[in-house]
């Protein structure tokens, strides 16, 4: 599949883009003070939300009719990044809740923070595509009835494990020589897998203009879907090109195939239906031990 990384600022860069997207994952520095080499994350809030109003309003320009958004941040912001995106257009369809598998963040006086919002909204009323995926999560305890099929997803996402810092990130987290992580916010392929699942088809394109470590191109790489990544560090720019050109043990996403089973034509969305074909026709017509001789 086809892939376009773009090095620089994508406020700049959006406007040279031609071409026509299908989805987006719109994952910025959420202004919390965090270290990046060449984002300033302590901007007034105004100027914050101004920047994000400009950015969501020329994604909605390139984007298809019926095409869609994901907007990832903190909870405290969600009241801003409903405003932002009914002001630049678009159509919210749900606040999907990302809940963390860690331990709450302890604050003094008010609960422990446990999840991330990721809104979803659409370019017009209703999405052009969107795949009802189902999954099969553990039954609750005392659950009286085994599942036959498993479960639609609904907008509480809290099978998907982030990548904390330490050992707990595992090998999905890229890192430098020294063992430190390479970005901190990079995020986990199973994230981008069920949006890119749900809301693309093999052949659409999906955009990501704070790529990072480039997880949305991994995923689309691997789903037969086309991509565009914008990073505005060299060094992400880097990563994402050697991400993109070796794909890691790490990084290869069949092992979430089997939490989706119970989806309706799942090789078709997930984009592998030859592959997965002539799997199971090399099963059911095991290969002759001897070449038959003439
Ligand atoms: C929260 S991180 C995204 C992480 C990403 N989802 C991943 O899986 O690695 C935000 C990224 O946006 C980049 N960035 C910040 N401002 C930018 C801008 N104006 N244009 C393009 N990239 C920008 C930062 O360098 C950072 O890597």
């Amino acid at each position: 599949m086809s892939y376009d990384i773009l090095s620089g600022n994508n406020i700049d860069l959006l406007k040279g883009i031609n071409r026509k997207i299908d989805f987006t994952f719109l994952d910025p520095p959420f202004n919390q003070q965090k270290d990046y080499a060449l984002h300033d994350d302590n901007m007034p809030e105004q100027e914050y939300w101004a920047m994000m109003k400009v950015v969501c309003r020329s994604i909605y320009g390139i984007t298809n009719d019926g095409g869609c958004i994901y907007f990832m941040q903190r909870e405290k912001n969600t009241e801003f990044v409903l405003q932002t995106l009914r002001e630049t257009g678009w159509n919210f369809q749900n606040l999907i809740i990302w809940k963390k598998r860690t331990s709450a963040v302890p604050v003094k006086g008010k609960y422990g923070k446990q999840y991330q919002i990721i809104t979803y909204a659409t370019k017009g009323e209703r999405a052009k595509t969107f795949h009802r995926l189902r999954i099969d999560p553990e039954l609750p305890v005392n659950y009286k009835y085994q599942r036959d099929n498993g479960v639609f997803v609904t907008d509480v996402w809290e099978d998907i494990r982030e990548l904390t810092s330490g050992y707990f990130a595992g090998d999905e987290a890229l890192r430098t020589d020294n063992g430190e992580r390479f970005h901190k916010q990079q995020s986990p392929l199973a994230l981008l897998l069920r949006m890119i699942l749900t809301s693309t088809n093999v052949g659409d394109t999906v955009f990501d203009p704070f790529a990072g470590t480039g997880t949305t191109a991994v995923v689309a790489q691997q789903t037969q879907r086309h991509s565009i990544a914008i990073e505005i560090d060299p060094n992400n720019v880097e990563c994402i090109e050697n991400r993109l050109k070796h794909i890691r043990d790490a990084d290869n996403i069949q092992k979430y195939y089997k939490d989706y089973t119970c989806t309706e034509n799942l090789p078709k969305i997930w984009g592998n239906e030859f592959e997965i074909a002539q799997k199971q026709k090399q099963k059911q017509e095991p290969t002759p031990l001897f070449n038959a001789i003439n």
